[in-house]
């Protein structure tokens, strides 16, 4: 039986755990989420496991990311059954912040990822990736592990980390895993738990339709027409907006418009309150 990972709460407390496991020689990964966990963010704990002798997962359902009117408020947290799950895939410690923890009294500084956070969800969630780097170069700062990991669910998420990790001469390896789905293609995210059994049935049709997009370029289509197709078979399926489809560069995230060079097809469209995101490489 796997033991239950060591709680940590204060950034201190992370930084003294870190240091002991250094004196011994150990390596660190590290693999941030914001909880109520799920079989994607398990994969990369597995992944982790692979990569360093100790494992360390923060849960932080963090501010900083959500715009006014999103779902910071309702987003679920489940830190006992989150715990149990972490029990399962033999991590060592999960480190559990409050809000204050991580933005004390006085706190002022701010991050700003220049163009790969202007496109994509950065036209749509303004702010998000500022917030989202703000508290990820908090976690990696503060853990200094060998290796962070970060799903490709969210890909430009990890491609803006690769960039300020970089830009910042932060030194840690930046690591991606890929999108684990349901048997029917939804990829696994904590926002699914929101979705009605109707609204289930039709989520689905966002990976159908990114991944028929993405055969489509495949087969040398072109790709603003794929990308049309797409928004249009997303909307009949029964969302309710389309927030974005489009083609674009996998590391500079620039739109792509001719088939033949490299590629990965993004969307993100909304169901009554949820929004969902999904992508597809073309290789
Ligand atoms: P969260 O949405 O909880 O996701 C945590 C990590 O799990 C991210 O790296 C995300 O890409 C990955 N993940 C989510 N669904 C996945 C799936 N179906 N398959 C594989 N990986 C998946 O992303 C965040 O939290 C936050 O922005 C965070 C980086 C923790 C900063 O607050």
């Amino acid at each position: 039986m796997p033991n239950d990972p060591i709680i940590i709460r204060t950034v201190a407390d992370l930084r003294a755990h870190v240091a002991d496991w250094r004196r011994d020689g150990q390596t660190i990964a590290l693999v941030p989420t914001m909880g109520a966990l799920h079989d994607g963010h398990l994969s990369l704990m597995r992944l982790a496991k692979g990569q360093a002798d100790r494992v360390i997962a923060s849960i932080f359902v963090n501010p900083a990311q959500f715009g006014p009117g999103e779902d910071y408020e309702r987003y679920p947290r489940t830190e006992a059954e989150d715990v149990a799950r972490l029990a399962t895939v033999d991590v060592d410690a999960a480190f559990v912040p409050t809000a204050r923890e991580m933005y004390p009294e006085g706190f002022a500084t701010r991050v700003h990822i220049e163009r790969l956070g202007d496109v994509l969800c950065g036209a749509h969630r303004p702010g998000h990736f500022d917030g989202m780097a703000l508290v990820v170069v908090k976690l990696l700062t503060s853990a200094l592990p060998d290796v962070a990991i970060f799903g490709e669910k969210d890909y430009q998420q990890l491609q803006i980390i690769r960039r300020f990790t970089a830009d910042l001469n932060i030194p840690v390896r930046i690591m991606g895993g890929p999108i684990e789905r349901e048997a029917d293609g939804l990829a696994l995210s904590s926002r699914n738990r929101y979705l009605s059994p109707e609204q289930r049935q039709i989520a689905v049709a966002l990976s159908v339709a990114l991944k028929a997009a993405r055969d489509a370029v495949k087969a040398g289509g072109d790709p603003s027409e794929a990308s049309a197709k797409a928004r249009e078979d997303i909307v009949k399926a029964g969302f309710d907006s389309v927030d974005y489809v489009e083609v674009r560069d996998p590391s500079s995230l620039e739109l792509v418009t001719e088939a033949g060079t490299p590629a990965r097809v993004f969307g993100a469209a909304r169901l009554g309150p949820t929004r969902l995101i999904d992508n597809w490489p073309v290789d």
